[in-house]
């Protein structure tokens, strides 16, 4: 069920890469090291993070398993190599990159092959960084959009700080909080683009979204044509020993 939960993002990269948000700046500059050169941005789907990353390195590198989620970064991001490969086997050489990032993917990991694969491929004293994008539900609307998108979900996405192997240091921990405007309309297909639902059968999704239809109906937050979404960005870096 887990592997075909992670597979199922290849029936939504459209809605995932319109509605899906990105990552904050000060959240992005934390999970790269001062004079980094290569960094890979791991499991980088239609690379909403790889895309905060080019700019600010200078050689970006993404690794993706799902074809569609690769091909949507390919055609956004040309300049950025992508190839298909896991976190348990990256394809990539040795000791070569300064960082690896991963976005919104570490629970779909097998943490230890995971940990195992990422001290292989990191320079010695190169950082690992793992966020996550967390909707925050101190905002009734938004508690009330999760509680309908998740109800009865026994694979949340959980956000459990990584367990990674004695190749690393201490994990650090940090936060970062920023808004997302964004159009109520986009609120079903944000919906839409969560594993839970795009592995439901089809009569149980088109339920939730219209319980999604009627909360943004009825929400008076929710009257406008945008909406802020607040989101809590949690990440843990660690370096390789
Ligand atoms: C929620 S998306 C996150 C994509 C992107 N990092 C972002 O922040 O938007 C999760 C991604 O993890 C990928 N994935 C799932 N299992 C994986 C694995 N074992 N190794 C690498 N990537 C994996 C999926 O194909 C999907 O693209």
């Amino acid at each position: 069920m887990t592997a075909e939960r992670a597979r199922s993002f290849a029936a939504g990269v459209g809605v995932y890469a319109a509605t899906r948000p990105g990552y904050p700046d000060d959240a992005v500059r934390w999970a790269v090291p001062e004079g980094a050169h290569t960094v890979l941005d791991l499991a980088a789907g239609t690379g909403k993070l790889t895309a905060s990353l080019v700019g600010l390195v200078p050689h970006v590198l993404a690794v993706e398993p799902t074809d569609e989620m690769r091909a949507e970064l390919q055609r956004t991001l040309p300049g950025v190599p992508a190839t298909a490969g896991t976190a348990e086997a990256t394809g990539l050489p040795d000791v070569s990159v300064d960082a690896v990032t991963v976005g919104q993917a570490w629970h779909w990991f097998d943490q230890a092959a995971a940990s195992a694969e990422l001290a292989r491929v990191l320079r010695p004293g190169g950082q690992l960084t793992v966020l996550w994008n967390i909707r925050d539900e101190s905002e009734p609307w938004v508690a009330e959009f999760s509680r309908i998108v998740h109800r009865g979900d026994d694979l949340a996405d959980h956000f459990d700080s990584p367990v990674l192997s004695d190749d690393f240091g201490p994990l650090e921990a940090a936060e970062f909080r920023w808004v997302q405007r964004i159009p109520t309309a986009a609120l079903r297909p944000l919906a839409a683009s969560r594993s839970f639902l795009l592995t439901m059968p089809p009569d149980e999704r088109e339920a939730r979204l219209a319980e999604i239809d009627e909360l943004v109906a009825t929400h008076p937050d929710l009257a406008g044509d945008a909406a802020d979404q607040p989101y809590v960005v949690r990440a843990y870096r660690a370096f390789r020993r």
